[in-house]
């Protein structure tokens, strides 16, 4: 038997001023996400914000349907928007934010599975990491690269 051991980092914040480049202005910009999202089914309201090597800025929020699979996360709006409209132009970094009960949650929200394989898949396309930015109320936390959320991930090469 052997045994591995992965290694993953994360960057916690207590104040959005200590974040690097604009991740203080895409953190407001997911927090101001959140108030456009069409979430009547979980009542939790999640807002993306991310940041292209272009310099444009795309805002996304989760958008649920009665028929609950037909539903989409807010990462995925903001990214699939961004590929849409700039095809092959990377993300540098996207932060996150969700609002429930009345207030921003106090523990920042981490991507669900499926965002991160998508962002991952982003990732290895550009060639370049994504800054992952998940804002709490109490706490921020950081990831300097999707790999860090998904250190392994679904991927398959046919080629024997
Ligand atoms: N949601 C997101 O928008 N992003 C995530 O990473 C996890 C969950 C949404 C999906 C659903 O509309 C609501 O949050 C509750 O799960």
């Amino acid at each position: 038997m052997k045994a591995e051991e992965l290694r993953i980092t994360i960057y916690s914040y207590e104040d959005t001023t200590e974040l690097p480049g604009i991740g203080a202005e895409l953190i407001r910009l997911a927090k101001e996400a959140t108030e456009k999202a069409w979430a009547p089914y979980s009542q939790f309201r999640v807002g993306a914000a991310l940041e292209l090597e272009n310099g444009e800025i795309i805002t996304g929020n989760n958008q649920e349907n009665i028929a609950f699979p037909s539903g989409l996360c807010a990462e995925r709006v903001a990214l699939f928007y961004a590929g849409s409209q700039y095809p092959g132009v990377a993300i540098k970094r996207i932060a996150l934010a969700a609002y429930a009960d009345g207030r921003f949650v106090a523990k920042p929200v981490y991507p669900c599975g499926d965002c991160r394989q998508v962002l991952l898949e982003h990732e290895n396309r550009v060639k370049q990491p994504v800054e992952v930015i998940m804002y709490g109320e109490n706490e921020i936390k950081l990831v300097k690269s999707v790999s860090d959320l998904l250190p392994l991930p679904f991927d398959y090469n046919l080629t024997p």
